[in-house]
């Protein structure tokens, strides 16, 4: 298994881990990106939502690493469900991004009660038709929901809660009959991973931090992209560093065991979760 890179069979490939900027705003944004680009990180995660596409724009074009070698993912914002708000917020996000196209546009919630499904995913292959995303996706989509959007559009991966206290296995079903990957959002339990005594132990073994840990296992496991959020630039640094030590079965076997359905991202309006 390749646990740098998932191959979609149109021939796109993903960085399996990349960087998470939810909460990241100005300049610590942009400082961020930075520190995560000079790191390694080829996978940036952001979205019309957290207000930072102008400042992750910065940090890629100031960087020496060509945007040709960086995945960009931006998400809509439910709000821009219809189609003519899909196609004119897209513009608005290539240009605050720097950019004329992204990588992969996300549907960041299930947004019926703004426009049908099959408008919103129809404009978003529209947008993919036209060159403006290479790939399209969603968010927050329940197994059902998300088998509902294979029918409409070329998807390519939900992205959903998921870290060792919340499995996702339907979710993860529908991707792997579809050829599609899961996107791990919040993989270190928004931190609290590093707390875990599991977590710590199989840390000290192997010389690394319980962060590591859990991002090395999900690396491990096939179809799981992960994108981890640091404001910190030494955590920013190591978070990436999960290449040169591996997990047996057994470690494997103990950090699934750890699984408690713990949803730590459950808005109100919310879906019906799996
Ligand atoms: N699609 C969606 O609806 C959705 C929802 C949530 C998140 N996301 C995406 O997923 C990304 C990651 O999720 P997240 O930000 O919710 O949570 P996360 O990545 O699980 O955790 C981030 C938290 O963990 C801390 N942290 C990072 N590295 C650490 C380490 N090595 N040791 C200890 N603590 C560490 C960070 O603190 P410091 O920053 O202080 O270092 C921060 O408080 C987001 O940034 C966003 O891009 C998407």
């Amino acid at each position: 298994m390749d646990v740098t890179t998932f191959h979609l069979p149109d021939g796109t490939e993903v960085p399996r881990l990349g960087f998470g900027t939810f909460e990241l705003s100005g300049e610590d944004a942009y400082r961020s990106v930075a520190v995560a680009l000079e790191a390694g990180y080829r996978h940036v995660d952001t979205a019309q939502g957290y207000a930072n596409e102008a400042e992750v724009g910065r940090a890629l074009a100031e960087s020496s690493v060509d945007r040709d070698e960086v995945f960009v993912t931006t998400k809509l914002k439910p709000s821009n469900a219809t189609a003519g708000a899909v196609r004119s917020s897209m513009v608005d996000s290539l240009r605050a991004l720097g950019t004329d196209r992204v990588d992969l546009l996300l549907l960041h919630w299930p947004a019926e009660h703004v426009a049908p499904l099959a408008e919103t995913l129809e404009a978003m292959t529209s947008l993919r038709e036209d060159g403006l995303t290479r790939e399209i996706g969603v968010s927050n989509f329940p197994s059902k929901m998300l088998a509902r959007a294979y029918e409409l559009a070329p998807v390519v991966t939900d992205q959903v809660e998921h870290h060792p206290y919340l499995g996702v296995p339907k979710i993860e079903e529908v991707l792997r009959v579809r050829g599609g990957f899961l996107t791990a959002y919040s993989p270190l339990a928004r931190g609290k991973v590093a707390a875990d005594p599991v977590l710590k132990e199989l840390a000290i073994a192997h010389d690394v931090t319980p962060a590591q840990i859990t991002l090395r296992w999900m690396l491990q496991r096939p179809g799981v992209v992960t994108i981890p959020k640091s404001g910190t630039p030494e955590r920013i640094r190591s978070n990436v560093e999960v290449f040169d030590f591996a997990l047996s079965d057994d470690e494997m076997a103990r950090v699934d065991a750890l699984e408690r359905g713990e949803r730590l991202i459950d808005p109100g309006g919310g879906p019906d979760w799996d």
